[in-house]
């Protein structure tokens, strides 16, 4: 299935050009009714792989796959009219080299109708980032803390301390030189980060970064408060979502077991009640 084209929609090369302008606003997304809440306030929404364990229960992302990303992907262009729609592509769907990257990219973009894939990696990412920008498959990169190499990094730490900066740097440069038009900054100092955004000439995109980024993105069940597992440091919770629910969930449960619910006004009588305007019309009664 191929998702309408998105008219109104920035393209990456419209988000290429907010570089050192005002701030890109960004949220993930993974179903629609997510989606419509947050099209109107957004210039870019990702279906991340976050949506395994966020969603899904997942102990990491590392099982998200393909057939989960499309279906996600799905569900949020149907949610989305004015921003733009990123789509990540899942572990081990690119990483062997550039021609399975393309396949999986064409794939991901082409079922869901995403105007764009994120992947992860930096210098190593280079040739295949390179390849797909050169067959029309606009990249976004995400450096710093990847969350598909949690086992090499060995744990959701901070990343680019002390010497690891230089590192973190070269990727930023080698995405930028492959021509993604945006990158995600994960988890490393903000000073770090603020340096990387004066140097390269591509938008960074910053979760646990820098204010001094030129955009800001949240997983949104982490902001909303769905997602309670644990709460990295870099998280805001703008709404407890998570509590209301559950409190929701427990006054149903009660009402259910007093018989309080359902009321009278929620069920339906013999007859269906006359329509309004209809009954004892021109009697005046
Ligand atoms: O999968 C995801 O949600 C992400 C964001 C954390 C940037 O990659």
């Amino acid at each position: 299935m191929s998702a309408t084209a998105r008219k109104s929609a920035p393209n990456a090369e419209d988000i290429r050009a907010r570089k050192g302008g005002g701030p890109l606003v960004s949220l993930t997304a993974y179903t629609t009714p997510m989606a419509r809440f947050m099209d109107a306030h957004c210039d870019i929404v990702l279906v991340g792989d976050s949506v395994g364990m966020v969603l899904h229960g997942m102990a990491s992302t590392l099982s998200v796959t393909m057939e989960m990303m499309i279906m996600h992907g799905q569900a949020v262009a149907r949610g989305l009219s004015s921003a733009m729609m990123v789509i990540d592509m899942p572990f081990a769907s690119y990483e062997e080299g550039p021609a399975l990257a393309f396949r999986n990219a064409a794939r991901l973009m082409n079922e869901t109708g995403a105007a764009a894939v994120k992947l992860e990696g930096g210098v190593e990412m280079e040739e295949t980032i390179r390849f797909l920008v050169k067959r029309g498959i606009p990249v976004m990169a995400h450096i710093g803390l990847t969350p598909q190499s949690v086992n090499t990094l060995g744990g959701y730490k901070v990343q680019g301390r002390d010497d690891a900066a230089d590192q973190i740097m070269a990727d930023a440069k080698a995405i930028e030189r492959a021509g993604a038009f945006s990158v995600v900054l994960e988890k490393v100092p903000a000073s770090l980060a603020d340096r990387i955004t004066a140097e390269i000439s591509v938008p960074t995109i910053g979760i646990g970064a820098s204010a001094g980024c030129d955009g800001q993105i949240l997983v949104v069940d982490d902001m909303l408060g769905f997602f309670t597992a644990f709460k990295p440091k870099f998280v805001k919770r703008f709404a407890d979502l998570g509590d209301a629910a559950e409190a929701a969930i427990a006054e149903y449960a009660a009402e259910v077991r007093a018989r309080s619910f359902p009321a009278p006004e929620h069920v339906f009588a013999d007859q269906a009640p006359a329509k309004k305007g209809t009954a004892n019309k021109g009697t005046g009664k």
